[in-house]
């Protein structure tokens, strides 16, 4: 079998495709045949050298795979031969909040994931895929999906129907955040660099698009279109050349998820900004594999079909990644084995 490895650092010439034996299943483990992979920016960071990660050997990259059950280690229970799966981003958090033991390791990040066409996990670190989703649109779950699902739906104050999130550019995580905030019947505020891919939002049901670009101040635009009153919940991915932004477009008493940095991580708040608007930054480090199966479970009930830009084939990994650096993709990049 063929898998991708790539020694953080390395840069997108830095992945190999290399033969690969694979190792006999030990207790609880599954052996899967991965039909699907989507890039995340963090993918880049991992090739770029950007990702915090301590590994000094290669590592097969990329944490969001898709797959069928081909054999199953002894004392398995919780999935079969033939079943469809999605891994988790952490595959020691199961459910609950957070703890260090929970996220010590991350799939693509300092251990094996899923850029290759088997790899072994634990039964535990697995979601069964509804029928609903393909693998393609399934494997832009684990990350994006659970991240965006978390920062809604987990960490915000609250959110009810009618209330309004606010979600920065058009990448992976926010334009899924975009779809499962409009199949719960939020109110949606988009921005974009591109009017482009703000009409492909609009398409997609967005109640107000902004181009960051051709308005640098889009907070003063998110206060207009709410009347005053603010995004209840930020999916904040920009960092440094955002963060202050978001927290002004925030509601009083909403939420600014603090998700990523595309445009470098830093940036200053004033504290009295969250104060007197009794607003609440919340990290978000991806999620629960309970997660996965929730945000799954709901693209299936609500017909969410994520939206998938361009889907590259195995042996085009390099090509996807510079695809993904370029900027160019409106959702998610994926990688299929079978295209
Ligand atoms: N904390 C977590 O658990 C977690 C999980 C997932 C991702 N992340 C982070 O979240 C960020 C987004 O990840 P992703 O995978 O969704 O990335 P992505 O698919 O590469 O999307 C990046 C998008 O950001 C937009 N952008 C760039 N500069 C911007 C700016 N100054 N203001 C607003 N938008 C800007 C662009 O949208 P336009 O082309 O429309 O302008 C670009 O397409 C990354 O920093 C990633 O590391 C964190």
């Amino acid at each position: 079998m063929r898998a991708y490895q790539i020694l953080p650092g390395d840069n997108i010439d830095g992945l190999q495709c290399v033969d690969a034996t694979q190792r006999e299943l030990a207790n609880g483990e599954v052996r899967i045949r991965v039909h699907a992979v989507s890039l995340n920016y963090r993918d880049l960071m991992v090739a770029s050298g950007n990702y915090l990660v301590n590994v000094d050997n290669p590592i097969v990259p990329c944490s969001d795979g898709a797959g069928e059950v081909l054999a199953v280690g002894h004392g398995v229970t919780r999935v079969q031969v033939g079943d469809r799966v999605a891994a988790s981003f952490f595959p020691y958090w199961q459910d609950g909040r957070t703890s260090p033991s929970k996220i010590r390791h991350a799939l693509g990040g300092d251990i094996d994931g899923m850029l290759a066409e088997e790899v072994v996990l634990h039964e535990d670190a697995l979601a069964k895929i509804p029928p609903q989703l393909s693998h393609v649109e399934a494997c832009t779950m684990p990350c994006a999906g659970v991240t965006a699902w978390n920062a809604i739906f987990e960490s915000s104050n609250g959110i009810r129907p009618g209330d309004t999130v606010l979600l920065l550019g058009t990448g992976g995580v926010s334009v899924l955040g975009l779809q499962l905030a409009q199949a719960a019947g939020l109110r949606t505020i988009i921005t974009s660099s591109s009017d482009e891919k703000l009409e492909r939002a609009q398409a997609l049901g967005a109640h107000h698009t902004i181009n960051y670009r051709s308005m640098p101040e889009w907070q003063d635009e998110v206060l207009r279109v709410t009347h005053g009153m603010g995004a209840d919940v930020v999916l904040e991915v920009g960092g440094q050349g955002t963060v202050g932004r978001s927290v002004a477009a925030a509601a009083m008493g909403g939420s600014v998820a603090i998700i990523g940095g595309v445009s470098g991580f830093g940036g200053e708040i004033n504290p009295v900004t969250l104060l007197g608007g009794a607003k609440r930054l919340v990290g978000i480090f991806v999620g629960s594999r309970l997660m996965l199966e929730q945000v799954m479970r709901f693209a299936a009930t609500s017909g969410i079909k994520p939206v998938v830009d361009r889907v590259f084939h195995f042996d085009q990994a390099k090509e996807a990644y510079r695809y993904m650096e370029s900027g160019a993709h409106f959702g998610k990049v994926v990688i299929s084995m079978t295209a």
